[in-house]
């Protein structure tokens, strides 16, 4: 595996691979490595010749409160576990090489009204500062396909609706939760919570679980659904942000009754903020 960091280094790389004929899938991450990002990489290269990955813990997409400073960089060891994955190529720009000219200036990418709900009610801005550096990433490497993780369910519906907007020529693969034996959803942000909290955290997985159960009952009592995940959650010692059931595809309110449903939840533990989700089958 060869690492790059500039954009230029990329687009040659990846111009010359596409002049062989061979099709490039694309995995974006902040790095930190764990088994959900590598499940990712698993998925990508099924049905593809060459694969890049980046990380890049991207400045736009955090708050002036929030972890940009502390996020957990760990370079080498994320290296070696692309390498181990059979990832072609790695990327790692420096913030300089994606916002040259500082980022309040820089162009920005929106998908409206889907950005400003659920987690972005709680992060203003964060998912415009993904969707920018999103977009700066598809131009950069061009890939054929890129994948996502369902964990962040939010954001893979956001990308889709960016992607089909905006006419990318790239397929959107969805890759599914990977989880801790505890049901816990993988994530760099676990390691902000103490042993205490997290033997409490895989119960966000439980509230979830507990909503589905009765969805797939036929319950059709959504706001005592969501009211009973919301106290779950406190119960357990988490400060619920939301809990919401809303249609798979579009994450409206649902309104037809065959819809396919996902229930989102989002809370704070400790220094953490949690995040999960899971669709009713
Ligand atoms: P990051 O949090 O590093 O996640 C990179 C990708 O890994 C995302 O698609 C995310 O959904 C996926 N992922 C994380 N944990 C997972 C798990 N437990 N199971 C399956 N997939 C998982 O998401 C971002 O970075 C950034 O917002 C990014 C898209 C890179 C833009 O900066």
């Amino acid at each position: 595996m060869d690492t790059v960091t500039t954009n230029a280094a990329v687009r040659e790389r990846v111009q010359r691979w596409r002049a062989g004929g061979a099709r490039i899938a694309f995995v974006p991450t902040m790095g930190n490595l764990h088994s959900g990002h590598i499940s990712l990489i698993e998925a990508a290269r099924r049905g593809a010749a060459r694969f890049v990955a980046s990380i890049f813990v991207n400045p736009m997409q955090f708050g002036p409160n929030e972890d940009f400073a502390h996020y957990p960089r760990t370079a080498s060891k994320d290296a070696e576990m692309l390498s181990a994955a059979g990832c072609d190529l790695m990327f790692m720009p420096d913030a300089r090489e994606i916002y040259p000219d500082g980022l309040e200036r820089a162009t920005r990418v929106e998908v409206p009204e889907l950005s400003r709900i659920l987690c972005g009610q709680f992060r203003p801005g964060h998912f415009e500062g993904v969707t920018t550096v999103v977009a700066k990433l598809f131009n950069i490497v061009a890939p054929d396909v890129a994948v996502f993780g369902e964990k962040d369910y939010q954001q893979l519906t956001i990308i889709r609706r960016m992607v089909a907007d905006m006419c990318y020529p790239i397929e959107i693969v969805a890759a599914p939760t990977v989880r801790e034996a505890d049901g816990l959803a993988m994530s760099s942000r676990n390691q902000y919570l103490t042993a205490a909290e997290r033997r409490i955290a895989p119960r966000l997985y439980g509230a979830l679980q507990g909503a589905v159960r009765r969805l797939a009952a036929l319950d059709r009592d959504f706001a005592a659904i969501e009211r009973a995940g919301r106290l779950e959650l406190e119960a357990a010692g988490m400060q619920s942000e939301y809990f919401a059931i809303r249609a798979a595809r579009t994450l409206g309110v649902p309104q037809e009754p065959a819809e396919e449903l996902v229930v989102l939840a989002a809370a704070r533990l400790g220094k953490a903020r949690l995040i999960d989700n899971l669709k009713v089958r």
